[in-house]
C-alpha cells in the first residue's frame, strides 16, 4: 500500500510540474491543431499510435521542444520569415541567415550575460566533437605562448567526474601522445565502491599542474549518465574549486555545458576561456553545438603547427568559425532556427534567472518524492547529497518487479523514455528547461 502510494506520488509530481512548468512557460502543452494549422501539424493520423499532447517524453537528449516553437519552426520550413524561401533552403550566407546567426549570438550573449571579453561561434559536430577541437586548439595555442616546447613538457588537466569527462580525456591521450595527462580529480577515488562516479570530490583532493606548464584545465558541469553536477552556490564544497587554478588566463579553463546550458546563470563564466554545449538537450535539434570562447584562445593553428602543434582539421579551427561569423562552411541552418526561437521563449518568460528557481524547485521536489522511496526501502539514490544533478537524477529500485511496476505505472500515464541507462532512471528535468 505503502509502495503504491508513493509510486502514484512519483508519478503525478512528475506529471503536474511538467504542465505547471509549461503552463507558467507561457508554452502549451496540448498541440494547438486550429484551422489555421496546416495539416500536417495534427501529429497523429486518427487510429494511429499516440497523439502528441498524450505523451511527456522525458528523453535525456535529443529531447522534447515547446510544441508553439515546433509550429514556428513548421512554417519557418516552408517560408522563413516571407521570403518565400524555407529555412533549408535559403543561402547560409545570405542577409537573411546572416541576421539569425547574430540574432542567436547576441540572445545567448544576453541570456548567459557573456562579457566582450569572449566570442560566440556555432557549429557541427556536438559535444564529441569538442572533446577533439579543445585539444587541438589549445594545445596549437600553447605551442604558440611557448615555441620551444617539446610534447613531454605540456601538461593538460582533466577533472574526471563521470562517464563524458572519461570519454573526454580518453580523446585527448588519442590525440596528444606525447602529452602528459594529469587527472586533476578522480571522483571514483571518493565513491561508494571505489568504481562508480557519484560525487563530486572535495576540493582539497584537486591536484592541478603547475600553470605555465598547463596548456588547459577540463571539467564537466553536468555528467548526463551518472547524475553528478557542480554546485551552483560557490560557497558549496561541490562547487569548482576556481580558486585553484592559476590566474583566471593561464591555464585556459574549459567545461562541458552539454546538458545543463540554459538551464541556470553559469557562475563564474569570466573565469572559463571555454564552454561548449550541444543544443539537443536543452536549446534545439541535434546537429547544433553552441561554443563560447575567450579571444586568446582562438589561435592561429597552421602558424603553431609550425611550432609542432598537430594539425587542426579547419573544421574545428575555432579561428576558422571565427573569422566567417560561424559560416566558413554550412552551418546547421534548422537546428540554429530552432534554437533561436526556444531562446526567444526563455527570453520572454523572466530568462536563466526565472529558469532557474523553476528548475531549482522542481529538482528539490524530485528528489524529496525519491528520499521517500529511499526511507521505505524501495529505491536508492545513486548520488550523495550536494553532488546531485539538477538536470539528471539517478536512482535504483531494490527489486526488479518494482522497478517493472513503476516503469508500467508512468507508462500508463503518458510519462515515456524514463529508463535511461540500464541500471538507472534518468530523469532529465532539462527537457522543460
Ligand atoms: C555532458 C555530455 N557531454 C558530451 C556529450 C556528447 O554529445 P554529442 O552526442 O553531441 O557528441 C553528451 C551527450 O549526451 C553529454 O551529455
Amino acid at each position: 500500500m505503502i509502495r503504491t502510494c508513493c509510486f502514484a506520488t512519483l508519478i503525478r509530481i512528475l506529471a503536474f510540474w511538467t504542465y505547471a512548468h509549461f503552463k507558467s512557460q507561457g508554452w502549451r502543452l496540448r498541440p494547438r491543431v486550429s484551422s489555421h494549422s496546416p495539416p500536417f501539424l495534427n501529429s497523429s493520423i486518427a487510429g494511429q499510435g499516440m497523439e502528441r499532447s498524450q505523451v511527456i517524453n522525458f528523453g535525456a537528449g535529443p529531447s522534447v521542444l515547446p510544441q508553439n516553437v515546433l509550429e514556428e519552426a513548421a512554417r519557418g520550413l516552408l517560408n522563413y520569415k516571407g521570403t518565400g524561401i524555407g529555412i533549408t533552403e535559403i543561402s547560409h550566407r545570405g542577409k537573411e541567415f546572416q541576421q539569425l546567426t547574430n540574432d542567436l549570438a547576441s540572445q545567448v550573449r544576453t541570456l548567459l550575460e557573456i562579457p566582450s571579453t569572449h566570442e560566440i561561434l556555432f557549429t557541427q559536430g556536438g559535444g564529441t566533437g569538442q572533446f577533439s577541437a579543445v585539444v587541438l586548439n589549445l594545445l596549437a595555442r600553447y605551442y604558440l605562448l611557448n615555441p620551444n616546447t617539446q610534447p613531454g613538457d605540456i601538461c593538460i588537466d582533466y577533472v574526471v567526474t563521470g562517464s563524458w569527462s572519461k570519454k573526454a580525456s580518453e580523446e585527448a591521450r588519442r590525440l596528444a601522445p606525447g602529452v602528459k595527462q594529469n587527472i586533476a580529480a578522480d571522483a571514483r577515488k571518493f565513491s561508494k565502491d571505489g568504481k562508480s562516479f557519484d560525487n563530486i570530490p572535495p576540493h582539497e583532493s584537486f591536484t592541478f599542474s603547475p600553470p605555465e606548464k598547463t596548456a588547459f584545465v577540463y571539467y564537466c558541469e553536468n555528467e548526463t549518465v551518472d547524475g553528478v553536477q557542480f554546485s551552483v552556490d560557490p560557497e558549496s564544497p561541490t562547487s569548482f574549486p576556481y580558486s585553484k587554478i592559476g590566474n583566471n588566463i593561464n591555464p585556459p579553463l574549459v567545461a562541458d555545458y552539454s546538458s545543463s546550458f540554459l538551464s541556470r546563470p553559469i557562475p563564474n563564466l569570466a573565469a572559463h576561456a571555454l564552454i561548449y554545449a550541444g543544443a539537443q538537450k536543452n536549446v534545439g535539434p541535434a546537429g547544433l553545438t553552441i561554443i563560447i570562447v575567450r579571444k586568446d584562445v582562438i589561435v592561429d593553428v597552421d602558424a603553431a603547427r609550425l611550432l609542432g602543434a598537430v594539425a587542426t582539421p579547419v573544421t574545428m579551427s575555432y579561428k576558422a568559425l571565427a573569422d566567417h561569423n560561424s559560416t566558413y562552411n554550412t552551418p546547421p541552418m534548422f537546428p540554429m532556427y530552432v534554437s533561436h526561437l526556444v531562446l526567444d521563449g526563455i527570453l520572454n518568460n523572466g530568462g536563466l534567472q526565472k529558469l532557474g528557481e523553476t528548475n531549482r524547485s522542481k529538482q528539490e521536489k524530485l528528489y524529496r518524492a525519491i528520499a521517500a522511496l529511499e526511507e521505505d526501502g524501495i529505491a536508492n539514490l545513486n548520488v550523495k547529497a550536494g553532488s546531485r544533478s539538477w538536470m539528471n537524477v539517478t536512482f535504483t529500485f531494490n527489486n526488479p518487479e518494482l522497478e517493472k511496476k513503476f516503469l508500467d505505472g508512468a507508462d500508463e500515464q503518458g510519462l515515456k523514455s524514463l529508463k535511461g541507462h540500464r541500471y538507472e532512471f534518468v530523469f532529465p528535468c532539462e527537457v522543460f528547461c
